[in-house]
């Protein structure tokens, strides 16, 4: 798809998302590309008088939030957020994610457990039948990793450590993250769990029942694709 078509598609959906927000809200802010046409339309909301307060998934989210002036807080100071907008990588028709494509996925999972409304705000290349075309980004502490890519390499699922610039991508809990190929998976809990507890892997990018709502830009529209039991809040579902 031209990328051109595809931003439109992140900023419907990003726009759309912001009608969610209400006045006293704390607030999550999703990382990514998607999520950061979010926040600068909230900046924009909060420039005008919305009353809000966000908690942000990443350092980048964090300063972008910053220049457009939304007021940020610690997740220490809440027991839990309102509302969380962020973007995937992959979505299918169950709202199941892949996310950590940027690397934030574990501030980003931390967040949307803790949030009582999960919405994510997509362009239309991120809904697939099957999770897995996209690798599945996996978060492990240095001391573990080629440990792990061992274990991983033995299962199957052809474990590849990110790097930036020639050196190994580190996040910001001072991590690594492994992408492996899970496009063979037909049991993603099973998966998950499995990797959960290997000693090292601190989380993974499959985001499994955690979301609400998705927002998805098509062409000119959003789409609007719920959760069969969402019913966290009463809101207006017509687009
Ligand atoms: C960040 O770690 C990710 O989970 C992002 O939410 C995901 O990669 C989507 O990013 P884009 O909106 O840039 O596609």
């Amino acid at each position: 798809m031209e990328t051109n078509v595809l931003e439109k598609e992140k900023q419907l959906a990003a726009y759309k998302s912001i009608t969610f927000v209400e006045n006293g809200m704390v607030v999550g802010l999703g990382s990514g590309s998607t999520a950061s046409y979010m926040v600068q339309e909230l900046g924009k909301a909060v420039a005008k008088g919305l009353t809000i307060k966000g908690i942000a998934s990443s350092e980048k989210t964090a300063q972008l939030a910053r220049k457009v002036g939304i007021p940020l807080i610690t997740l220490d100071k809440v027991e839990y957020l309102d509302i969380n907008i962020d973007g995937a990588d992959e979505f299918d028709n169950k709202l199941q994610l892949i996310k950590g494509g940027g690397g934030a996925l574990l501030r980003e999972k931390i967040i949307a457990h803790n949030s009582k409304l999960n919405i994510i705000i997509a362009d239309s290349e991120k809904q697939v039948n099957k999770l897995g075309k996209f690798k599945l980004p996996v978060e492990t502490i240095p001391f573990a990793t080629q440990n792990i890519i061992n274990k991983l390499s033995k299962m199957g699922l052809q474990p590849i450590q990110r790097q930036l610039e020639g050196s190994p991508f580190i996040t910001d809990e001072k991590n690594y993250i492994v992408d492996v190929d899970i496009s063979q998976c037909e049991d993603l809990s099973g998966l998950d769990h499995t990797l959960i507890k290997i000693p090292g892997i601190v989380e993974t990018g499959l985001f499994l029942s955690m979301t609400d709502i998705v927002l998805m830009g098509k062409g000119q529209t959003t789409v609007i694709l719920k959760n069969d039991d969402f019913h966290k809040l009463d809101v207006n579902l017509i687009d």
